[in-house]
């Protein structure tokens, strides 16, 4: 998932060094567009599956997104990274691969907020998401991992982990009205110029 404005660098020291810049993939590849298998029991720790995420994670970085899911650079298996920018009430959030992930909404509350796709490079869309998930998955090294998230953070949770069915965020539009392109949208949107429905902007995650 994308996001402006991009929020704080990530610092290098989350980029592995000997990691490697992964091509991403556009909508049209047909990985795109498939569910992706669970990751083995024997890949956990293994070189293959700790390169991938290393690699995810420099890619997601360079790329400047907040999260990338596997099968965004033609992996059809069940993992993403993500991070999550620093705002006025949290600290940024460091990298995070999570492996085999299952979510589950903690409540009915939904929120509209903006998200963008590297895989749809340039466009922004409002999507409906639950506002608060639990979220129960394995880290590179098999270890289990679970975690309640809230707000951007479960917003990208929520993005990452429907690349692993298949789904892109247009799909989960309510309606292709908000669609805007990048330039047009850090004008008209994000600089609320008149014209621009209130509401919608402050649902704009930070
Ligand atoms: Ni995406």
């Amino acid at each position: 998932m994308t996001a402006a404005p991009a929020g704080a660098p990530v610092a290098a020291e989350h980029m592995a060094e000997d990691s490697r810049l992964l091509e991403v993939i556009r909508l049209g590849h047909p990985v795109l567009r498939s569910v992706a298998e669970p990751v083995p029991e024997e890949l956990f720790a293994s070189g293959r599956l700790v390169d991938l995420g290393r690699d995810m994670v420099r890619t997601m970085i360079e790329e400047s997104g907040v999260g990338l899911a596997a099968p965004q650079v033609a992996e059809g298996l069940r993992l993403f990274s993500y991070w999550v920018p620093e705002t006025d009430e949290e600290p940024e959030m460091s990298p995070t691969v999570l492996v085999n992930p299952e979510i589950r909404a903690v409540g009915a509350e939904i929120e509209e907020g903006w998200e963008g796709c590297l895989s749809i490079p340039g466009l922004h869309g409002l999507v409906p998401r639950y506002r608060r998930i639990k979220v129960k998955a394995r880290l590179l090294d098999g270890e289990p991992i679970s975690l309640t998230a809230d707000g951007f953070q479960a917003r990208v949770i929520q993005h990452e982990y429907d690349h692993l069915d298949g789904v892109v965020f247009l799909d989960r539009m309510d309606s292709a009205h908000s669609l805007a392109f990048e330039p047009e949208w850090e004008r008209y949107i994000l600089g609320e110029e008149p014209g621009i429905d209130e509401a919608a902007v402050s649902t704009t995650p930070p």
